[in-house]
C-alpha cells in the first residue's frame, strides 16, 4: 500500500510553486561565487530592509524566548492606524500569502464552489484552488491584464471568490480605477473581492481601496511588507475588510501566526516613511531605464506600474538558463504560460548594468 492510497487525492496532482531560484543554489549547481550572482528573479527590494526594522530586530533578539503577541495588537494597531482604519478592520497573515489561504478556508466549499481569476495572475490562486478541490475559472486577459467585465459575466452562483491582482503579477498591468470601482460595486453581495495589492505601494495614482470597502464594497485588500518595505524574509502581510469580513478570517488562522521578530521589525517598518519614499524612487528611475533598454534593442516589454517588468526574448528558458551562467537569475514565464517572457524584477543601477550586458550576451 502507498501513502498516496489514503492521503488527499488533490495533492496528488498539485502543481508546484516553483519560487525564484535562491542565489545559493545557482552558486552550487554552476560553481559560481554567491556573491557575484544577482536575483532579480523575486519582486524583492534592492534596497534591502527598512534600517529601523534591522534595529528594531536587534534589541528584539534577546526576547525569542517568550511567545509573540498572539493579536499583534501593537502592530495591527500602527498599520490600520496608517491605513486609516481600525484594529477590527484588519488581518495579518505570515506573508499576504497567509491571507490568500484564509480566503479559501473561510469563503470555500470542497467540490461545490468555484473562484474566479484572470490568466496570467499570481499562481498561489490556481494552486490553492486545486488543494482546497475548488473549481478555478480562468478568465482570458485584455492585454496582459484583467479584462474586468469578463470576469463579472464569468461568476457563477456557487463563485465566492474573485481575485482581482492591481498592479498584477506577473505581467506589471494595472486596471484603471475607475474600471475597477465600477467593478467592485458590481459584484454579486456574496462574493468577496479578493483585491490583491502586494505592489500597490508602487502605483502612481493608487485607486481608493480604503474608500470603498467604508462605502460597503465586499473587498478583502492585501497588501505586504515584502515589497515596498524590504522584509520578504520575515514574512508579513495584511489584509483589509470590513470587520465582518475580517471576523471570519481571523477565524481561520493560527494563534500565533506573526512570529515576535517580525513584529518587532514591522512595527519600527510601519513609520519608515523614507525607506519607503526611497524605494518608489529607486523602482521608478530603474522602470524608465529597463523600458528605454528595451525599446532601443527592440526588445518588446509590457509597461510595468510594479516593480518588474516583463521581457520578450523569444525563448525564455533558453535565455533564463543562459543569464544564470553570467550571474544573473531571472523568473521564466514558461510556467505561467508564456513560453517567449522573462520577468524581471528592477534592481539597484549596478544589478540592471549587469542583467543589460548579460542580456545583450545571450540574445
Ligand atoms: C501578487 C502577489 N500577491 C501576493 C504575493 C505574496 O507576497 P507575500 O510575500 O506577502 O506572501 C506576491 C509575492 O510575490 C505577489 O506577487
Amino acid at each position: 500500500m502507498s501513502v498516496w492510497d489514503f492521503a488527499n487525492s488533490n495533492l496528488k496532482s498539485l502543481h508546484v510553486y516553483e519560487p525564484g531560484k535562491p542565489i545559493e543554489e545557482v552558486a552550487r549547481e554552476l560553481g559560481l561565487d554567491p556573491d557575484s550572482i544577482i536575483k532579480l528573479a523575486s519582486n524583492e527590494n534592492p534596497l534591502g530592509p527598512s534600517p529601523l526594522a534591522i534595529e528594531a530586530m536587534k534589541k528584539a533578539a534577546d526576547k525569542m524566548h517568550i511567545y509573540p503577541d498572539g493579536a499583534s495588537f501593537e502592530l495591527a494597531s500602527a498599520i490600520a492606524k496608517k491605513q486609516g482604519v481600525e484594529y477590527k478592520n484588519l488581518i495579518l497573515g505570515n506573508g499576504s500569502n497567509e491571507i490568500i489561504e484564509f480566503l479559501y478556508h473561510g469563503f470555500t466549499q470542497r467540490g461545490k464552489s468555484s473562484v474566479v481569476a484572470s490568466r496570467f495572475s499570481f499562481a498561489i490562486y490556481k494552486l490553492m484552488a486545486e488543494l482546497f478541490d475548488v473549481e478555478f475559472i480562468e478568465v482570458a486577459d485584455k492585454n496582459f491584464g484583467h479584462d474586468l467585465d469578463a470576469m463579472l459575466a464569468a461568476i457563477k452562483p456557487n463563485t465566492k471568490l474573485v481575485f482581482v491582482t492591481n498592479p498584477n503579477n506577473p505581467t506589471g498591468t494595472r486596471v484603471s480605477n475607475e474600471e475597477l470601482e465600477k467593478f467592485v460595486f458590481s459584484v454579486p453581495k456574496n462574493v468577496v473581492i479578493a483585491l490583491d495589492e502586494a505592489y500597490y505601494e508602487f502605483c502612481k495614482n493608487p485607486p481608493d481601496t480604503v474608500g470603498w470597502i467604508k462605502r460597503g464594497a465586499n473587498i478583502v485588500a492585501m497588501r505586504t511588507f515584502s515589497k515596498i518595505q524590504g522584509l520578504a524574509g520575515l514574512r508579513i502581510g495584511y489584509g483589509l475588510a470590513n470587520s465582518e469580513l475580517i471576523g471570519v478570517l481571523q477565524r481561520c488562522r493560527q494563534p500565533f501566526n506573526i512570529n515576535a521578530m517580525s513584529q518587532a521589525a514591522t512595527l519600527a517598518a510601519v513609520s519608515d516613511a523614507n525607506h519607503e519614499e526611497n524605494t518608489r524612487q529607486l523602482n521608478f528611475a530603474g522602470l524608465e531605464r529597463l523600458e528605454k533598454f528595451a525599446k532601443q534593442h527592440n526588445i518588446p516589454s509590457v509597461p510595468s506600474h510594479a516593480n518588474f517588468m516583463m521581457l520578450n526574448v523569444k525563448d525564455a528558458h533558453r535565455v533564463f538558463v543562459d543569464l544564470q551562467k553570467r550571474g544573473v537569475i531571472v523568473r521564466s514565464m514558461k510556467s505561467y504560460g508564456l513560453p517567449e517572457w522573462i520577468r524581471v524584477t528592477i534592481g539597484t543601477p549596478a544589478e540592471m548594468e549587469k542583467f543589460e550586458q548579460a542580456l545583450l550576451d545571450v540574445l
